[in-house]
């Protein structure tokens, strides 16, 4: 239900009706309870531009406006606020559509695009870290969610597979005989070792020279140990997306070398644009207001990072048919999406009405505000962490009795992915992010273990009520009533979280829908003995509602929700 909308639209009747003939602009959510539901604020702004009073352009549009439909009740406040209240009967009727409603009420779009989301891009020559851990979740989260709304999202994931650093690994991969395999099981080491290798023995060092010219002009042996390289390198990280139930496949992967033979073309073709300029042997694009210029082709004839995704963009905008292509990548690279997104634009590799955005993020801290490390000072690598979450989050729930040890380990799962997962994507993603075990595996505050429960927590009243669940939802006080007019919120949310490509529009909203479930419940017991019956069917029916939401909304953040906890 587009709540808002609904409201604009018999706002936009009072308008006609008083004969202003403005658009009106759209309401905002009332900021506290005695504002009303929502807060009309374009009385000043329009009273301005008409040269009137303010309280008047109010007085004229609340005389107008119909209170019989969707509002109840429009005060004025202050110099020409509205406050609007909507009707109960009207919200009671729209939660009892969500309800049985298997999108809950939520409509898919009326215009869906096609989008593009890069996330992940681990680089093979190394095992993904912490740092990949943001990238793979907020763009798992924003491909489900723009697909929940109906767009066409095709994720891709853009891993660094080229480069002059896999002469040096498949010269060692070779080295070490035949079964390759097994060294590369810690790639971290592996990694290592070749380095070691490459510096200490000018032949070995020679030899990965000669093989980074082998790989890149095509030769079939070297082909071949390259591909086992990212064969079993891309395992590596397909453990981590399955351990984090994220939906990446093998066949999102779009690799860097996917992009090679494209990349002769790209340099032609903004040559023939008069975009290049050589400089210090090489060849640029010098945008207006940039110091420094986008290197696209090294003196040596070599292609960048930027070339590259040069190539993948006009790749997406035009085989692809991507409308919008959503970049899920660190904030440090902001400069060079900045530049290449211009590059493609001016270029006309992407067509001008295809959004290009960087969806950036900050770095993950530890408690002390430095950045994520291992006791030693290492990387910390995703699969070590992911599984002490599963062993803390076991700890959490080692006091509860009546578990079976099958029952432990998945819920452990549950509890303990799932809060990696929220916590991250609970901040602003721009910020940096402090990662603190205690915090989030709280059964208190704005953590997915919150909303677990409060979830499992709904299922235990349906365990215990027995029977068929009729009758009409009712809305009672005033509480419940904020309560509803929440769950109606859902569609609003999901679409402001969309625009902004930020999660944390989710998790917000989840954590106020649990905390006003939370106080409700209190305050308004379902089962027990002397609720009549037609509250008790009425109460119920909410609070499935809400559970169906919270569910919807974790499951949007790729989060797993239990029946009991
Ligand atoms: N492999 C890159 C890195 O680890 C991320 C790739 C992001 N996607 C892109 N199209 N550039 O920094």
């Amino acid at each position: 239900m587009k709540l808002k909308q609904q409201i604009n639209k018999t706002i936009q009747q009072a308008f006609d009706k008083a004969n202003i003939n403005e658009n009106a602009m759209s309401v905002s959510e009332a900021t506290k309870p005695e504002f009303g539901d929502y807060q009309f604020n374009g009385a000043m702004a329009l009273a301005k531009k008409l040269g009137k009073n303010p309280r008047h352009i109010a007085e004229m549009i609340v005389e107008n406006l119909d209170l019989t439909g969707i509002l109840a009740k429009a005060e004025i406040a202050g110099p020409g606020f509205i406050n609007l209240w909507i009707n109960p009967l009207w919200i009671a009727k729209q939660c009892q559509i969500a309800l049985n409603d298997e999108r809950l009420g939520v409509n898919k779009k009326e215009n869906p695009v096609k989008v593009v989301v890069d996330y992940s891009g681990p680089n093979m020559a190394k095992q993904m870290h912490v740092g990949h851990l943001r990238s793979t979740i907020i763009g798992d989260t924003l491909a489900n969610l723009l697909e929940f709304l109906g767009d066409e999202v095709i994720r891709q994931n853009h891993i660094g597979d080229w480069g002059t650093q896999f002469g040096m690994l498949i010269a060692y991969l070779e080295e070490t005989g035949e079964d390759g395999s097994v060294c590369l099981r810690d790639l971290e080491q592996f990694y290592k070792d070749a380095k070691k290798r490459f510096d200490e023995d000018e032949n070995f060092a020679n030899k990965a020279r000669e093989y980074v010219v082998k790989i890149q002009s095509g030769d079939m042996h070297c082909l071949n140990l390259w591909q086992k390289f990212i064969d079993i390198s891309l395992g590596h990280c397909e453990d981590v997306y399955s351990k984090l139930c994220v939906k990446l496949t093998r066949d999102d992967v779009k690799a860097e070398s996917f992009y090679n033979e494209d990349l002769p073309q790209v340099i032609e073709d903004l040559i023939k644009q008069n975009l290049l300029k050589e400089s210090d042997g090489a060849q640029c694009v010098f945008l207006e207001g940039e110091e420094i210029p986008v290197i696209v082709q090294k003196g040596d004839g070599g292609y960048l990072y930027a070339t590259t995704d040069l190539a993948a963009l006009r790749y997406r905008a035009n085989v692809l048919g991507a409308k919008r292509i959503s970049y899920v990548v660190d904030a440090r690279q902001a400069g060079h999406f900045k530049q290449v997104f211009k590059v493609a634009k001016e270029s006309g590799f992407v067509p001008e009405d295809v959004r290009l955005e960087h969806v950036a993020f900050g770095m993950m801290m530890d408690k002390s505000g430095r950045p994520f490390k291992t006791r030693d000072g290492g990387t910390v690598k995703l699969v070590d962490l992911l599984d002490e979450a599963v062993v803390r989050a076991k700890d959490t729930i080692k006091e509860k009795e009546g578990y079976s040890e099958e029952e432990v380990e998945r819920l452990a799962k549950v509890i303990g992915i799932g809060a990696v997962k929220y916590a991250d994507l609970a901040i602003n993603r721009e910020s940096n992010y402090i990662f603190n075990w205690d915090k989030m595996l709280s059964f208190e505050g704005n953590t997915s273990l919150y909303m677990q429960y409060a979830y499992a927590r709904i299922q235990s009243i349906f365990r215990k009520h027995h029977g068929e669940i009729k009758g009409e939802i009712i809305i009672g006080d005033d509480l419940e009533k904020r309560l509803a007019v929440m769950l109606l919120r859902f569609e609003d949310m999901l679409e402001q979280a969309a625009e902004n490509a930020a999660p944390n529009h989710i998790t917000a909203y989840l954590y106020e829908l649990a905390t006003l479930f939370m106080r409700f419940y209190e305050r308004n017991p379902i089962l027990k003995e002397g609720v009549d019956e037609a509250t008790k069917m009425s109460r119920l029916q909410l609070a499935d509602l809400a559970a169906k939401t919270i569910k919807q909304g974790l499951d949007i953040l790729g989060i797993e929700v239990v029946d009991k906890l």
